[in-house]
């Protein structure tokens, strides 16, 4: 038994109680579940694909080495796994790329003939429907937001809808282009909250047990929290948890993004007002501590140099400067939260 499967807090019940989160392989938490126990699985595996994006490193965003990534060899045990913990009747989404979508096609034999209804049949025993889309839009919502990639860019996401048995969206309406911005918070790949209020509003209903073991932020328990679902999360790393699911983290795990209270934003005094030795002590101390001032209070190079920029160009360079410098432990709640005004975006 690997540590992470000594964490796993039950076996086959499925909790009664509204909400769960574990830190857990995706694997192990499935197999945990007792079979046909769970009325929907929504999930957005690090499938191997990801690594093309990194590897390309069209931006930082996907330069960056969030986390490792289920070989697309294991792909088809996910699905058997989900396919044995839902009851009969129910559905399942999986978030994924255009890439990782023909792998599970092929390793599916979904390329065969149509059933009569449109849909076809995995080798699993899911019937997949198709795919829907997530349009990624800008924050307003307003315009399609072009993303990464050479060939018309990349401004969506899949998600693979399957079904076991059959069962009924609950709003035949809803469209299978679903559009919404990024997520905008911290985390590797966080999806949007409406997308996952959505997906979960037309597969369930309230009191049902929505299941996601590769978690991330946990946006699918939010939601089904809201919905009064109830949920069991699972992850390896719970860092980007969200913070109003970090009370149903078990003892002891880090939840890094719930347990930093950034402090209010607070806009840095007047250059000259450092220069001057006028300013408080507190906006001194944040100005020795960050570099613009050295220990005896002269301006440093840091602050001549943003001293010297026209009124119109110091405010961006000011923001500018106090973002890109890692935050060092032990600062100042002063320089923070200057760093937090840099952050947030807010003006004069
Ligand atoms: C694409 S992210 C999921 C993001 C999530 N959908 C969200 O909206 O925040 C994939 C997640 O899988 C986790 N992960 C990687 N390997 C895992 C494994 N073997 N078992 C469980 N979680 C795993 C990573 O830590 C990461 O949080």
């Amino acid at each position: 038994m690997t540590e992470l499967n000594a964490m796993l807090p039950f076996t086959a019940p499925q909790p009664a109680e509204p909400g769960r989160v574990v830190v857990s392989d995706a694997f192990d938490l499935l197999r945990s579940l007792a079979p046909e126990s769970v009325d929907l699985v929504v999930t957005d595996p690090p499938y191997e694909s990801l690594q093309i994006h990194r590897a390309r490193g069209t931006t930082t965003r996907l330069t960056t080495n969030w986390f490792a990534t289920v070989p697309n060899e294991r792909l088809p045990e996910l699905l058997r796994e989900v396919y044995r913990a839902l009851k009969p009747d129910r559905h399942f989404y999986l978030f994924c790329d255009e890439v990782t979508a023909d792998v599970i096609k092929q390793q599916q034999n979904v390329g065969g003939p149509r059933l009569p209804n449109g849909a076809r049949r995995c080798s699993c025993g899911f019937t997949y429907w198709k795919e829907i889309l997530w349009a990624k839009t800008t924050l307003d919502g307003a315009k399609i937001r072009g993303g990464t990639g050479y060939h018309y860019r990349a401004a969506s996401e899949r998600i693979l809808f399957f079904e076991k048995g059959k069962r009924a969206l609950n709003d035949l309406g809803i469209p299978d282009v679903l559009m919404a911005p990024r997520a905008g918070v911290p985390g590797p790949a966080v999806k949007p909250s409406a997308i996952l209020r959505t997906l979960i509003a037309q597969s369930t209903q309230p009191g049902e047990l929505v299941v996601d073991p590769f978690c991330g932020s946990g946006v699918a328990g939010v939601e089904a929290r809201k919905l009064e679902r109830r949920f069991l999360l699972g992850d390896i790393d719970l860092a980007y948890l969200d913070p109003s699911l970090a009370k149903l983290a078990p003892n002891g795990a880090v939840v890094a993004r719930a347990s930093e209270v950034p402090p209010d934003p607070r806009e840095p005094p007047d250059l000259e007002e450092l220069v001057e030795g006028t300013a408080g002590d507190d906006e001194l101390d944040a100005a020795r501590a960050c570099g613009w001032l050295d220990d005896d209070g002269a301006p440093c190079e840091s602050l001549e140099k943003l001293l010297a920029l026209r009124p119109k160009e110091r405010e961006a360079a000011i923001r500018r400067a106090l973002r890109i410098e890692a935050e060092r432990a032990g600062e100042p709640s002063e320089l923070r939260a200057w760093r937090a005004w840099a952050l947030s975006g807010r003006r004069r």
